[in-house]
């Protein structure tokens, strides 16, 4: 007999039908034993009576989260019994069949809440059981559509999906890398993307013209409530694009997912309103404010884009000059011949663009130098040495010498977009494995140590 899903159930009144999923909870009434089963799609109640007395002495046994397949009848509730919460409500099953799958240990936690009271400890350490709420299950599920969306989207207007190497090379480009040793050569090491950004310029020089990834970038940096150490990226790039293309597309496509994967949320102001660096932090204080006219509404979405951003800024230790965002960026086209000529750097604006959320930087992308020579030109700023810029970046200084096209992009912080969308308080709950506050998976229990064999291979000793 075939599977049915139990959301089904509640167009399938007096038909048989065949449920496998887990026992949500069991209430004793009397004679009556009530069992709520739930699988992905939903909970239904069983009611078990002592009149046939084989399956009602297993009903007797059946503990949460045991996992078990029960054949049986739907039935319509009597007027009194319908429960408007749920989706079934106005039916239940009465039983025929009842298989035991598998038994469960007791739960660690409630799974019939929506879990925001059980400490994070407990939840991350059994994080595949914290999966099965439903509030997680749908989480997952938004997520889910929204990436798909996204990938068809892109793939309508041209836009094709290319994996870049995880395995790349340790640059400062903002963030602390996250280092892998290699054997093959003893001292040598990997470094984790903190982003695809130069992979996706260098497609960029290889024709690509338009490129999308859904990407994994690795930061080691502080974790917070907005920050993970491993997060998801929607990272794009585009030839012969200028801000105003690039903006316009990615304001779309924010729009269509909403109107199409949350159409319960309505966004304050299309076209997203446009803030000058200056004009944020002259009024607001923050280059990422919180412009919705109501914070009490759940479905109220206000963004904007924060663009003209100073392009370096002194550090107050070193006096050195250093980027605001990204050493790639290009000036706005009026600052260019200042960038060449290192002149009046403190009033250069960069094309940077940043789209923010309710409050969170939710993406943030510009136009790149796409001659070798202004690149080149913002590492000099930054007082590196020739030498220092021809080891470090002599691959993208000389792709860029090789008819690379103008080309920019973006990135979007894919994690706290969703999260946002969610109502989350933070974008752990979007993620099926993220790390705890102090990046560590506590299901996994790692980073954990690794074998004197392996250290051996790598050609490490460490430090007592
Ligand atoms: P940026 O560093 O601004 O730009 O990153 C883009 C977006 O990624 C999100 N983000 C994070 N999300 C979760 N955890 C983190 N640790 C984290 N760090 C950043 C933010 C941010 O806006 N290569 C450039 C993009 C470009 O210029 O095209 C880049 O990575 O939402």
């Amino acid at each position: 007999m075939q599977r049915t899903h139990i959301r089904e159930t509640k167009d399938l009144i007096d038909v048989e039908v065949n449920l496998f999923g887990w026992v949500h909870n069991r209430r004793d009434h009397g004679k009556l034993i009530f069992l709520d089963l739930r699988d992905k799609t939903g909970v239904i109640q069983v009611v078990f009576t002592p009149d046939n007395e084989e399956i009602y002495k297993k009903a007797e046994k059946l503990r949460s989260e045991w996992v078990v397949n029960v054949k049986g009848r739907v039935q319509a509730r009597p007027e009194k019994m319908i429960n408007p919460e749920l989706e079934t409500g106005k039916v239940e099953l009465s039983p025929l069949e009842v298989d035991i799958l598998n038994e469960a240990a007791t739960p660690p936690f409630a799974l019939d809440t929506d879990g925001y009271e059980i400490g994070e400890e407990n939840r991350m350490k059994y994080r595949y059981i914290d999966l099965r709420r439903q509030r997680m299950s749908k989480n997952m599920s938004v997520r889910h559509k929204i990436i798909l969306f996204i990938r068809n989207w892109l793939d309508n207007r041209g836009f094709i999906e290319i994996e870049t190497p995880i395995l790349t090379k340790s640059t400062p480009e903002g963030a602390r890398d996250y280092v892998v040793p290699s054997r093959m050569y003893p001292g040598k090491f990997f470094a984790l993307p903190q982003s695809p950004q130069q992979y996706k310029q260098l497609l960029m020089v290889g024709g690509v013209e338009k490129y999308f990834q859904i990407a994994r970038c690795f930061r080691d940096e502080d974790t917070r409530g907005d920050r993970q150490p491993e997060f998801t990226q929607l990272d794009l790039e585009m030839s012969f694009a200028d801000r105003e293309n690039l903006i316009n597309i990615n304001e779309e496509l924010l729009i269509d997912i909403v109107e199409k994967i949350c159409p319960e949320k309505k966004i304050q102001e299309i076209p997203f309103p446009r803030l000058s660096f200056k004009e944020a932090m002259e009024k607001y204080g923050t280059d990422r404010p919180d412009l919705r006219n109501d914070k009490n509404d759940p479905n109220l979405l206000a963004f904007c884009w924060i663009i003209d951003f100073p392009f370096f800024e002194k550090d107050e230790e070193s006096g050195r000059y250093t980027f605001t965002h990204n050493p790639f960026s290009a000036p706005k086209p009026e600052y260019m011949s200042d960038l060449l000529d290192k002149k009046n750097i403190d009033d250069i604006l960069t094309s940077q663009y940043d789209v923010v959320l309710n409050g969170s930087e939710i993406g943030g992308g510009s136009l790149r130098n796409h001659r070798p020579e202004a690149l080149e030109s913002v590492f000099e700023i930054m007082g590196f040495e020739k030498n220092a810029i021809r080891d470090n970046f002599g691959h993208m200084l000389e792709a860029l010498g090789l008819g690379a096209p103008p080309h920019g992009g973006i990135a979007w912080g894919l994690d706290r977009l969703i999260t946002l969308l969610n109502n989350e308080p933070n974008i752990r709950e979007v993620i099926a494995f993220p790390k705890t506050g102090d990046a560590r998976d506590l299901m996994m229990e790692s980073p954990s140590e690794i074998s004197p064999k392996q250290l051996r291979e790598l050609k490490l000793k460490l430090e007592k």
